[in-house]
């Protein structure tokens, strides 16, 4: 059930729903007509992923997308979006050089989109940046465990923080956040006892994505949730529908009747 105690999310809201122990739920979007669906169905966070990247661009990693990029997505996306708090990731590129440049990415992404907040995969590594953007008046979200920005330096996409000592790193950087002002943090594919060790000692909102049950809240990538997506099959995604299936139908069956020359009839046409 959506928190519809809500009629506009806020980060400050967020935080109550921790306090309350209420589960928050996020899904990406990257577009305006999605953003309508998800918005109204009562979503509590859309994320304009760098997944777009992925999903929307069909490149492999979400390295190539850029910030004007990532800007479009954002502003098609808040157009449709009356009550859910629309967070945009920073782009690879666009904050690891220094912090002037973390800012003036995210003070665009505030500026021409609309968004209410920026998201930032890393830790300690990047925490002046984060200080600045933050001194700014800008919320930003952290995202820990498996970021995909750092794809080649992991390798692979698989569980991380499963050793002690990066699960221990993983665990500091959640309380850094935290210290630091951050609204909340994703944890992607880590172990659910590590979430939960993060939950229990921080603050802010924990959101999981292949993270298990402990966290404050869940995040999945639409496209996957609603199987637009069919070659992506972790363990931990859960398919509501089969979009795909269901659009191919519906597609065969307009090639069919345009060929047949049953469409269109006679009531469809002036
Ligand atoms: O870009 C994205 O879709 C994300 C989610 C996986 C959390 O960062």
């Amino acid at each position: 059930m959506s928190n519809r105690k809500y009629k506009r999310v806020t980060t400050h809201s967020l935080l109550e729903m921790k306090q309350d122990g209420d589960k928050i739920s996020m899904l990406t979007c990257y577009d305006y007509s999605m953003a309508k669906i998800i918005d109204s169905s009562g979503i509590d966070i859309i994320l304009v992923g760098d997944s777009a990247s992925n999903v929307m661009a069909g490149h492999e990693t979400t390295l190539p997308i850029t910030l004007d990029q990532m800007i479009y997505h954002a502003s098609s996306v808040v157009r449709g979006v009356k009550r859910a708090l629309v967070v945009v990731d920073l782009p690879f590129g666009s904050y690891q050089s220094d912090p002037n440049e973390a800012l003036r990415s995210a003070i665009r992404i505030m500026k021409e989109s609309g968004a209410h907040a920026v998201k930032m995969e890393g830790g300690s590594e990047i925490k002046d940046s984060i200080i600045k953007i933050l001194n700014a008046g800008i919320p930003v979200m952290g995202h820990l465990g498996l970021t995909p920005q750092s794809i080649y330096k992991f390798g692979t996409y698989t569980v991380r923080a499963k050793e002690n000592k990066e699960a221990k790193r993983l665990i500091e950087d959640a309380k850094l956040l935290d210290e630091l002002g951050c609204f909340g943090v994703v944890l992607e594919k880590i172990p659910a006892k590590v979430s939960k060790k993060v939950t229990n000692a921080i603050n802010i909102p924990v959101i999981g994505i292949g993270a298990g049950s402990h966290v404050n809240g869940q995040v999945l990538v639409t496209h996957d949730l609603v199987g637009l997506s069919t070659e992506f099959n972790p363990r931990f995604l859960r398919r509501y529908v089969d979009l795909n299936e269901i659009m191919s139908k519906a597609i065969k069956s307009y090639i069919k009747d345009v060929k047949n020359l049953n469409f269109p009839n006679e009531n469809e046409q002036y």
